[in-house]
C-alpha cells in the first residue's frame, strides 16, 4: 500500500557521474548490444530453422560472442580510462563524458544515437545475410573451403549436385549437430593455420551413418531390379579403336515375397555383413562375418594368411558407403576422363594415339602444381604431334586435355583418383574384389564368389559398331580387349587408371 501524501524531500545532492558515462564506453555498449542481438538472432535461427550448418555455428558461437566480449571490454576500458582521467585532471574531469545539458554535446549525442541505431540495424541485416551465406553450398565449397575445391568441382558434375553439402555431411539430429559444430570450428582453425591435410584423409570418420543420410531419399524397399550401365572405352592404339560394354547390373534379383538377392543383398534387413580391414582406406579386408538376424546363425570368411581374431572395435557393419563411397565426389581416373571426352567428341579422334598421349600428358611425374600444368601438358603434346598435318587439330586437343586435367586432377591439393579409390566396381581399384576374390573361406570351405561374373552382372553386348547391335539377353562371355585374361590376376593388378603396363 502506498502512502497517499508523499512527504516533500530536499532535492537530492547531485550524484557524481558514473565512470561508464563516457564516449568510449558508449561505443563499447553499442557494439555489445549489437553483438548480443546478432547472437540471439543467429542462435534462434540455428535452433529453430534448418540451420544445420557448422559454419553458421562459427558466426553464432565464435564471431558474435567475440564482438560481444570486445564490446564489453571496450566499455570497461572506457570506465577505467575515464576514472584515470578524472583523477589526473581534477579541473576538467568531465571532458569525455556525455552530457545532455550542453547544446553542442547534445547534438553530438543525438548524432551518436542515430549512428548507433543504424549500426544495430546493420548488424541485424548482417547476421541474416551471414545466415544465408553460411547455408549455401557455395560457402562450403568456395569461400570457407578453398581446401575443398576438388570436392566442390567433383560434386557439381555428380548426380547429387542438387543435394546440399549439409544434407550428407551434417543432416539433422542433436548429437550430430553438436559434433558437426565442433568439427566445423576445428576445421576453421586448421584452415586458418593452413595445416589442413592435402589430400583430406578418407574415409571420413565423423560422417553420419548411411541409413540416416542415404535412406532419406533412397529407401531399400524401392531398390531397382537390374540397372543398365554403358561403359565407353577406347584402346590405346594408333586408331583409337572404340570398345563399349553394355551391361545389366543385378542390383536386386529378389521377387516379391522371396528372400533378398542381388547386389543390394548386403544391406537387406535379414542379414548383417561385417568386415575387418587392416588399413585406414579399408582396401585390405582379410576377415568378414555374415549374421542371419532371424536365426542368429553366423558364417565367418577369412583369408588363409589371417590367423588372428580381428580387433572388435574395428569391425565395421557394411552399409551403402562401403560400395558407394564416392556418391558425390567421384574423382575419375585419367583413363576414364579422357575416354569420356573422346566419346563426347570434344577430344578429336583424328590424332593418332590420342588416348595414350592425353593420359600420359596428364600423369607426367613432374606435374606437381596446378599453375604449371597447362604449360607442361602443352609441351608434352606438341612434342608428340610435330607433323604439320596435325597442326589444325592440335590446339583444340591441348585445350581439352588442359580442361580435363583442371576438373579431375588437383595437383596443389594432391587430390585425384589415386588417393580416392572408388569401391563400386573392380576394374581400377579392388572394390568388390576386396571380398569377392575366392580367397576368403569359411571353415567348411565356402567362398565368396569372385569368378562367376554373371552373379553380379551380365553383358548385353560389347565391342564397337555393328557388334553392339548383337544383344544377348542371356549375357555374353567377356571378350577382354587387352587379350586373354589370366585368372591369377585381378583387373586392378594391371588397370590403375593411368597407362596400362
Ligand atoms: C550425396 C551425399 C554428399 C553430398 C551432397 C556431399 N558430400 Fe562430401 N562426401 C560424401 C561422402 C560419403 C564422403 C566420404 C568419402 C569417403 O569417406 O571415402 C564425402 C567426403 C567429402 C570430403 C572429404 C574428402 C573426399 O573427397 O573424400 C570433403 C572435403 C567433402 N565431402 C566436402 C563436401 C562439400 C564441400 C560438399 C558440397 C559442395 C559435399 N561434400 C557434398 C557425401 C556427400
Ligand atoms: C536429398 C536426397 C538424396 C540423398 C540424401 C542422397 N541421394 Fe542419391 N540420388 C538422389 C537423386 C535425386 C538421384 C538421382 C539423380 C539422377 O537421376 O541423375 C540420386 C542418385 C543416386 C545414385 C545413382 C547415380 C549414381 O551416381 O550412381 C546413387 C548410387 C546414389 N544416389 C547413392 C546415394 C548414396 C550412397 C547416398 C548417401 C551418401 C545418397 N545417394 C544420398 C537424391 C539423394
Ligand atoms: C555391395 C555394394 C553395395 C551396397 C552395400 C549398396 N549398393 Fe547401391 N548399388 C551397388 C551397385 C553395384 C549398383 C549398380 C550401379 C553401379 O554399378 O553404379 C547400385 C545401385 C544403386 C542405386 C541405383 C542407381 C541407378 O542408377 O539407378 C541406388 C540409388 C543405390 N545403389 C543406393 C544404395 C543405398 C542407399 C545403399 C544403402 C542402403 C546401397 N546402395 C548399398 C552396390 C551397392
Ligand atoms: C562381386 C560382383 C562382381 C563380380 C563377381 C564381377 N563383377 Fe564386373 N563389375 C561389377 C560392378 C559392380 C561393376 C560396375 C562398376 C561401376 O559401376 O563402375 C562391374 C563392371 C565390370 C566391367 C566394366 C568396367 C569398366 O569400367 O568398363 C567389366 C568389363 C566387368 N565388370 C567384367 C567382369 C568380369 C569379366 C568378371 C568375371 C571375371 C566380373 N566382372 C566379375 C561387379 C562384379
Ligand atoms: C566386405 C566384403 C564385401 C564386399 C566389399 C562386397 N561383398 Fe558382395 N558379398 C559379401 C559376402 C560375405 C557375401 C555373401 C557370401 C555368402 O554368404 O555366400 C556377398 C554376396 C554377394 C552377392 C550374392 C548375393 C545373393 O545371395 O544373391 C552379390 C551379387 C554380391 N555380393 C555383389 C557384390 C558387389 C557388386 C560388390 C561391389 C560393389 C560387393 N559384393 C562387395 C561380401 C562383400
Ligand atoms: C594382365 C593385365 C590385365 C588384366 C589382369 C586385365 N586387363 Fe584389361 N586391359 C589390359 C590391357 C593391356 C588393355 C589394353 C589397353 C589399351 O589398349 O588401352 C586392357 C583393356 C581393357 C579394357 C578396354 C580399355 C580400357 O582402358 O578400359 C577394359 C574395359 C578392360 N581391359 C577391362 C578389364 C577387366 C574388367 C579386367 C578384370 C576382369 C581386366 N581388364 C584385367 C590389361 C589387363
Amino acid at each position: 500500500m502506498s502512502d497517499p501524501t508523499p512527504t516533500p524531500t530536499a532535492p537530492a545532492p547531485a550524484r557524481p557521474l558514473s565512470n561508464y558515462n563516457n564516449w568510449i564506453s558508449a561505443i563499447g555498449a553499442v557494439l555489445a548490444v549489437g553483438a548480443l542481438f546478432s547472437f540471439l538472432f543467429l542462435a534462434w535461427m540455428d535452433l529453430t530453422g534448418k540451420g544445420n550448418n557448422p559454419y553458421l555455428g562459427i558466426f553464432t558461437y565464435i564471431v558474435a560472442p567475440g564482438f560481444l566480449i570486445a564490446g564489453l571490454a571496450t566499455m570497461f576500458f572506457g570506465a577505467w580510462a575515464q576514472r584515470r582521467w578524472a583523477l589526473k585532471h581534477t579541473s576538467m574531469p568531465d571532458k569525455w563524458r556525455l552530457d545532455f545539458s550542453k547544446p553542442a554535446q547534445r547534438r553530438r549525442v543525438i548524432l551518436f544515437g542515430v549512428a548507433a541505431v543504424g549500426f544495430l540495424m546493420l548488424s541485424a541485416f548482417g547476421s541474416y545475410q551471414s545466415y544465408h551465406v553460411a547455408e549455401s553450398n557455395a560457402f562450403c565449397g568456395e569461400v570457407c573451403h578453398k581446401a575443398m575445391t576438388p570436392e566442390y568441382v567433383t560434386y557439381q558434375r555428380g548426380s547429387h549436385a542438387r543435394v546440399d553439402c549439409v544434407d550428407c555431411h551434417i543432416g539433422s539430429g542433436a548429437v550430430w549437430f553438436v559434433k558437426a559444430k565442433i568439427n566445423g570450428a576445428h576445421q576453421l582453425i586448421a584452415y586458418t593455420l593452413t595445416d589442413y591435410e592435402r589430400p583430406i584423409a578418407t574415409p571420413l570418420k565423423n560422417l553420419r551413418p548411411a541409413q540416416d543420410i542415404c535412406e532419406k531419399c533412397h529407401w531399400p524397399e524401392k531398390f531397382h531390379g537390374n540397372v543398365e550401365m554403358v561403359f565407353d572405352h577406347f584402346l590405346s592404339d594408333r586408331k583409337n579403336t572404340a570398345y563399349t560394354a553394355r551391361m545389366l547390373m543385378h542390383v536386386n534379383t529378389s521377387k516379391p515375397g522371396s528372400p533378398p538377392g542381388g547386389i543390394h543383398w548386403h544391406v537387406n534387413e535379414n542379414e548383417k555383413v561385417e568386415y575387418f580391414a587392416t588399413d585406414e582406406k579399408r582396401q585390405d579386408i582379410p576377415w568378414m562375418r555374415v549374421t542371419n538376424l532371424k536365426d542368429n546363425s553366423v558364417r565367418v570368411f577369412r583369408t588363409e594368411d589371417f590367423k588372428d581374431e580381428p580387433d572388435p572395435a574395428r569391425i565395421r557393419v557394411m552399409d551403402c558407403m562401403d560400395c558407394h563411397n564416392r556418391p558425390a565426389h567421384v574423382f575419375p581416373t585419367a583413363n576414364d576422363a579422357v575416354e569420356k571426352s573422346m566419346a563426347a567428341g570434344t577430344l578429336s579422334l583424328k590424332l593418332p594415339n590420342i588416348k595414350r598421349v592425353a593420359v600420359q600428358a596428364m600423369t607426367q611425374d613432374k606435374l606437381t602444381t596446378d599453375a604449371e600444368a597447362p604449360r607442361l601438358i602443352e609441351e608434352f603434346m606438341r612434342a608428340k604431334y610435330k607433323d604439320p598435318a596435325q597442326a589444325a587439330e592440335l590446339p583444340a586437343a591441348i585445350a581439352e586435355v588442359q580442361r580435363i586435367f583442371s576438373v579431375s586432377i588437383f595437383a596443389d591439393r594432391k587430390a585425384d583418383w589415386r588417393v580416392y579409390p572408388n569401391n563400386i566396381g573392380h576394374k581400377d581399384w579392388p572394390g568388390c574384389f576386396r571380398c569377392h576374390d575366392n580367397q576368403h573361406k569359411t571353415e567348411t570351405g565356402l567362398t565368396v564368389n569372385g569368378s562367376d561374373c554373371t552373379s553380379c552382372h551380365s553383358i548385353l553386348s560389347q565391342g564397337k559398331g555393328a557388334q553392339l547391335e548383337m544383344l544377348s539377353a542371356k549375357g555374353q562371355e567377356f571378350e577382354h580387349p587387352g587379350g586373354e585374361l589370366d585368372p591369377e590376376l585381378s583387373c586392378a593388378d594391371c588397370h590403375n587408371g593411368g597407362i596400362q603396363k
